[in-house]
């Protein structure tokens, strides 16, 4: 009998991305009550500061990729309360859990999309800003995502992302540290009985970049500037990239310019 060929890196990231729309579909239920609870509640403010860094143009759409239970989308539109935001995440459970928090008018400025990041629903220059919270992480390949971002970002716009710090580097002491390894998966299994989404998201914390990297890999992708902010000692850090405003922006691959990523304090 013949064995079946081994999967190429590209049948990986797809079998990647079934299992992660999977996983995120069943853990929806408990999702919001685990971020809030294992956050201590600290995650509506980086949230906020998320949005607050997006400055869409007043009357745009604004993209929130992997956009889960929708609370990027709800602080974008209280924010801003002329923009559109088009909701795209490819775990529908995720965005059905979310609609919940569509009242008071929400529903005509929010929509939920089910799509893929590699693969976006959206023509080119068609937002005038993107936010992505604890999503780019889970996304295989990254590059593929910053791409297509950037495809659909206008000239000038600002590709915003939040994310966990490495868990490389020591923070308090190494509590963050220990905070990861151990109380997240145990909590994370207690509460939604499923350790391996818990395991998961440690895991790929600690394989993330941390932000020089992740500002290098985002202006080979053909953003004209980026610079980050690192929040709570650099547990969590907002990244900001900036697509070239009027000329056409660099081709992925050509060298980028000569500039270095900057740092501003949180
Ligand atoms: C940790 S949740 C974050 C949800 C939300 N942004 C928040 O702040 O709570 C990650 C989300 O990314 C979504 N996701 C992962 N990979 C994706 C992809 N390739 N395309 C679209 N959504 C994706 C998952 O379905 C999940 O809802």
């Amino acid at each position: 009998m013949q064995r079946a060929p081994a999967p190429d890196q590209d049948q990986r990231d797809q079998m990647h991305g079934r299992q992660v729309a999977a996983m995120f579909g069943r853990i929806a239920g408990w999702y919001d009550f685990l971020n809030h609870t294992l956050s201590l509640g600290l995650d509506i403010y980086w949230r906020w500061r998320l949005a607050r860094a997006a400055r869409p143009e007043p009357g745009s759409t604004v993209l929130d990729l992997a956009a889960g239970t929708l609370d990027v989308s709800v602080a974008l539109t209280r924010q801003y309360p002329d923009v559109r935001v088009a909701a795209v995440d490819f775990a529908l459970p995720m965005l059905e859990r979310g609609q919940r928090k569509l009242a008071d008018g929400l529903f005509e400025r929010i929509m939920p999309v089910q799509g893929d990041g590699r693969k976006l629903p959206l023509p080119d220059e068609s937002v005038s800003a993107a936010t992505i919270a604890f999503g780019i992480r889970n996304i295989r390949p990254r590059l593929s995502a910053h791409r297509e971002v950037l495809r659909v970002l206008k000239p000038g716009g600002r590709f915003c992302i939040l994310e966990f710090g490495t868990g490389r580097r020591k923070v308090w002491g190494g509590l963050y540290n220990f905070y990861l390894d151990k109380v997240l998966p145990g909590l994370g299994k207690l509460i939604s009985g499923d350790p391996a989404a818990y395991r998961y998201l440690a895991e790929t914390i600690r394989e993330f970049p941390d932000e020089r990297q992740l500002a290098r890999e985002l202006m080979d992708a053909g953003y004209a500037r980026v610079f980050h902010v690192a929040m709570l000692s650099g547990i969590v850090y907002l990244h900001v990239a900036e697509k070239a405003d009027g000329v056409e922006a660099q081709t992925p691959f050509e060298p980028s310019a000569p500039q270095e990523p900057e740092a501003v304090q949180g």
